[in-house]
């Protein structure tokens, strides 16, 4: 019996604008573009939404340091992380920002509500204060002694060495990482959140069993809800990138307060777009599904583990406050590792989203997640022989095989004018249907492609034994091998319906072969035939294990390089060399041509154990060959289509492996210690540095 079609909004977490998407953020926006799809696909209403998150010290920071405003920072970010999920298929119906004219107004609506409450507090907070940069410093600005076992180089909230966790004012000789100087204690109102008034709503929200997966609802029991939860500190004084708050001018909403309400500003973006209303899909109603019958709608909340506590005690306190919806499910995941490790730069794991799609098929990656994710928390791990064994042997050998085996056998007379008999294949497939939608919707993909697959095994078995290209050589057979190609083609087609929502791309070709679009779920229960069949055009092809080995090479920084923009070394690194050198005019200076080159080529000088020879384009067709001192620092692919900054005018010397026609600029004493310098993006090769 069919069911009336459902109205769900779906969300995945806002990503950070200081930063790209890689592979780790990857699994969520998979799992949750693949949710959404199977709504689709079934006929449920459904609207996936998401924006850029843009506020916080460390964006402020990080433009800062580039020497631009937040508002260009987060623009570039925005473009780059939109062509990232496009790249991967990630179909939102709307992409906004938490910088945008909806998000402040939301804000302020959902403010409103709680001050109303009276659930709003002041409280003087005492922070570090970096006095040369102007701010209050988050902990993880602040470096130090730990006041516990005196390891140095510690965080200001937690050691890494001892794990005893304190305040920045306990840590022993603190130092800004922003200026390197030493902060001071400074006070400062913030507002708070008082949730503890919330804790009835929260506990009954959190365990009824209904909102979150049980590991979930346990670990909160457990660690939070035991006890009177902890005003929730919501302001943080000027300087700070962010939405001043109206009524408490000097002092900004915190990231977090403003960042899930960027989901409600998302939605509104949408409704203007579309023409849809925003109390339709977002009511002011607390229950988890307003609304009567088909018309109520459910809210989807997909996320990481990590970010649990902002989704499941603080955003449904707000919405709470507030009286807007509140989530019906909020579907957490583990993290990625990969070879059993954390993803790691310098291992060149910790892969970009764009160094990815350089290399291979984005529908790999999304089969692959896919085949890993449970509805559990467990983190995923990636094993690259694994990831390509898997893609080899199941998408292309078991799917994509059956139509290349076949569909050149009947492309001129197209399919059977009937459905052949095929010895109930096709109809126990169908049935299996079901069962697979449940494990979709449960997000137990790892069931669903398991499922999949095993259809696969069936269809395979069938062509294997009738071997059709055994048949074609007898003229009297052509009935039947156009019969068994139909079969053939049409349980690749049904298989293609029930891994669309994994592979879309894929769906769309089986679609134009078979002259029969898939557009829903439905599509799997009746086969086709007598349609025309186009020319086989290549589907998914193999994975050669070198097109991985390049991957991870490209996305290979040397140890040096890996630090986050964030970080800011402190005088330790500083002082290794004598502060300034001898003064210069500016004359003496400005004869020294330093230009903006771009690297085409970098090869090891096999006999030099610290040379790599390198090719530069100085724009135009003007290259230069360097050797630079940089082997066993720098991967040479790692260095291809990097923009470096070169001394142009120096003098040309002969080396024993060729003439070296200027010098890269780098920082560090060297031996490990090179830093290659780059200009900001929006440099291009030639520009001369002044
Ligand atoms: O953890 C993160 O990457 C955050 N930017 C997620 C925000 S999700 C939502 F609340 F906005
Ligand atoms: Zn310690």
């Amino acid at each position: 019996m069919s069911q009336p079609p459902r109205k769900i909004l779906v969300t995945a977490a806002l990503p950070y604008a200081n930063g790209h998407i890689h592979i780790g953020h990857l699994v969520e926006y998979i799992q949750t573009d693949i949710w959404v799809r199977f709504q689709k696909l079934k006929g449920n209403r459904c609207v996936f939404l998401c924006a850029d998150d843009t506020h916080g010290t460390a964006i402020m920071i990080r433009a800062r340091q580039e020497g631009r405003s937040e508002e260009a920072l987060i623009a570039d970010m925005r473009e780059a992380h939109i062509r990232d999920f496009d790249g991967f298929d990630i179909e939102f119906d709307n992409y906004g920002s938490t910088n945008s004219a909806a998000n402040r107004a939301l804000c302020g609506d959902v403010w409103s509500a709680l001050r109303k409450s009276g659930l709003i507090v002041e409280q003087d907070v005492t922070q570090l204060f970096d006095v040369q940069e102007g701010t209050f410093l988050a902990d993880r600005f602040v470096k130090g002694i730990c006041p516990k076992c005196g390891a140095v180089d510690q965080y200001g909230d937690n050691c890494e060495k001892c794990g005893a966790t304190y305040s920045p004012g306990d840590l022993k000789d603190p130092v800004s990482t922003l200026s390197g100087t030493k902060p001071e204690l400074r006070s400062a109102k913030h507002l708070f959140v008082r949730i503890e008034d919330l804790h009835g709503f929260l506990e009954e929200w959190t365990q009824s069993g209904e909102h979150l997966q049980p590991e979930v609802a346990n670990y909160l029991k457990g660690h939070f809800l035991g006890e009177p939860l902890r005003d929730w500190d919501v302001s943080r004084p000027a300087p700070y990138f962010g939405f001043e708050i109206p009524d408490s001018p000097g002092n900004f909403w915190y990231v977090w307060f403003d960042a899930p309400i960027g989901y409600m500003a998302s939605l509104r973006e949408w409704c203007e777009r579309t023409g849809e209303q925003f109390d339709d899909w977002w009511p002011r109603s607390i229950s988890p599904s307003a609304g009567e019958g088909s018309a109520s709608v459910e809210i989807h909340h997909f996320i990481g583990k990590d970010i649990t506590y902002f989704h499941t005690l603080f955003w449904p306190a707000m919405l709470n406050a507030a009286r807007f919806q509140l989530p019906a499910r909020v579907h957490i995941h583990g993290f990625l590792t990969v070879g059993g490790e954390k993803m790691s730069k310098s291992k060149g794991t910790f892969v970009r989203g764009r160094t990815y799609l350089d290399h291979l098929d984005p529908s790999f990656l999304r089969y692959y997640f896919a085949s890993k994710l449970t509805a559990k928390l467990d983190d995923i791990d990636m094993n690259l022989d694994e990831f390509v064994s898997k893609i080899n042997s199941d998408l292309v050998g078991k799917v994509v095989n059956l139509a290349s085996r076949t569909a050149k056998f009947v492309q001129e007379t197209g399919l059977s004018d009937s459905y052949p008999v095929d010895g109930g294949l096709f109809a126990r497939a169908a049935a299996e249907g079901d069962a697979i939608a449940a494990a979709y919707d449960g997000c137990d993909y790892n069931a669903a492609m398991r499922s999949i697959m095993a259809l696969a095994d069936r269809a395979n078995k069938f062509i294997d034994d009738l071997a059709p290209w055994t048949l074609r050589k007898d003229p009297n057979r052509a009935a039947d091998v156009r019969n068994v190609c139909t079969i053939a083609l049409n349980l690749f087609r049904q298989l293609a319906v029930y891994l669309a929502p994994v592979l879309p791309r894929l769906a769309k070709q089986a679609g134009e072969l078979l002259n029969s679009p898939i557009q829903s779920w439905a599509d799997a229960q009746q086969p086709i035939a007598g349609t025309a069949v186009s020319p086989f055009q290549h589907m998914l092809k193999r994975v050669e294990p070198e097109q991985v080995s390049k991957m991870i090479a490209a996305s290979q920084e040397a140890p040096a390089t890996a630090a986050s923009a964030t970080t800011v070394d402190g005088p330790a690194a500083l002082a290794a060399e004598p502060l300034v050198a001898e003064t210069i005019s500016i004359d003496e200076f400005s004869k020294m041509d330093l230009r903006v080159a771009r690297v085409v080529a970098a090869e090891d000088v096999k006999e030099s154990n610290k040379l790599l020879r390198l090719t530069l384009s100085l724009g135009g067709d003007v290259n230069r060959n360097v050797f630079a001192g940089i082997k066993g620092v720098y991967q040479p692919e790692t260095l291809v289509g990097r923009l470096v900054i070169v001394v142009a005018n120096l003098a040309p010397r002969k080396m024993k492996f060729g003439m070296s026609e200027g010098m890269v600029l780098a920082a560090g004493p060297g031996g490990k210690d090179i830093y290659i310098l780059s200009p900001d993006s929006g440099a291009v090769p030639g520009q001369r540095v002044h």
